[in-house]
């Protein structure tokens, strides 16, 4: 005999179940963890813009963002409102730039919807306004454009050794930070300096970056929760590849 369909119970059984699934995962959403530590990101505007075609001018680096190690979009409802950072907004468009569109709020959005929202589970960051001047306060204490020039270390057609960009970041933060680097355009036995992570703890103090596993599961995070955007082109820089830091392009006639 063949069923024609599932039984009232069974019905009611599996609506239960999955609504006690439903439950259960509002109760307790893995993404609303307090984070144990945050990454201060910054990129090379320079390498940036030799991927995505912008011209930014500028000779300093700038703010990628502040990333808690736990959750992403964990507010959608807090909306960014620009207003509660006005005293901040000069800073912003100085440090932390759009690059591709220098004019739009967009990018400050984005990264509070993405980890802002989550950043704000833990009472110093518990505000736009607490998570911006926060970020900004860390990019201005950890120097990185000022720390790598009195290293001799500057945006040259020469290559540097990955071993001496990462000591002298090393030791002048005083715990291992993660330096990213992406395939550059001048051939397979160089890559190109593009971004540098700052591990912190929740005193926002310089601890080791951690690797391998940590990452691999925010990797999973990533594409579990923002599986529509491209995978980064950034990747941990090959500790044997000589490593070019690209001077600021001269602007362009006509351009
Ligand atoms: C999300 O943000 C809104 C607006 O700030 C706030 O009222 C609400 O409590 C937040 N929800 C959670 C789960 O933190
Ligand atoms: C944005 O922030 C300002 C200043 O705190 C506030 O007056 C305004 O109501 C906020 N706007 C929205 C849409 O929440
Ligand atoms: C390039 O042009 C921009 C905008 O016109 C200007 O702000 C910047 O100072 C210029 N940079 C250089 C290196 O000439």
């Amino acid at each position: 005999m063949i069923s024609s369909g599932k039984t009232g119970f069974e019905m009611k059984a599996i609506a239960f179940v999955t609504l006690l699934f439903l439950a259960c995962g509002l109760a307790t959403p893995f993404y609303l963890k307090p984070w144990s530590e945050v990454t201060l990101t910054l990129h090379w505007p320079q390498t940036f813009c030799n991927m995505e075609h912008c011209s930014p001018h500028l000779d300093y680096w700038t703010l990628h963002g502040l990333w808690p190690n736990a959750g992403m979009n964990c507010n959608n409802t807090w909306k960014f409102n620009i207003s509660e950072v006005q005293d901040l907004k000069a800073d912003m468009e100085k440090y932390w730039p759009n690059l591709l569109h220098p004019t739009s709020i967009q990018f400050w959005s984005y990264e509070w919807h993405k980890h802002g929202t989550c950043a704000a589970s833990v009472e110093s960051l518990n505000s736009q306004h607490k998570y911006f001047s926060k970020a900004l306060e860390l990019y201005k204490r950890f120097d990185l454009t000022k720390t790598l020039k009195n290293a001799g270390i500057e945006p040259s057609e020469q290559n540097y050794q990955f071993d001496d960009i990462e000591r002298c970041i090393w030791q002048h933060f005083g715990a291992q930070p993660k330096i990213q680097c992406v395939k550059s355009t001048k051939g397979e036995n160089v890559q190109e300096l593009g971004q540098v992570e700052i591990c912190l703890n929740t005193d926002f103090m310089p601890v080791a970056c951690k690797k391998s596993k940590e990452d691999l599961w925010s990797r999973v995070n990533e594409l579990l929760l923002n599986r529509f955007s491209a995978p980064s082109p950034f990747q941990v820089c090959d500790f044997g590849t000589p490593v070019h830091y690209p001077m600021v392009k001269e602007n362009k006639t006509g351009h």
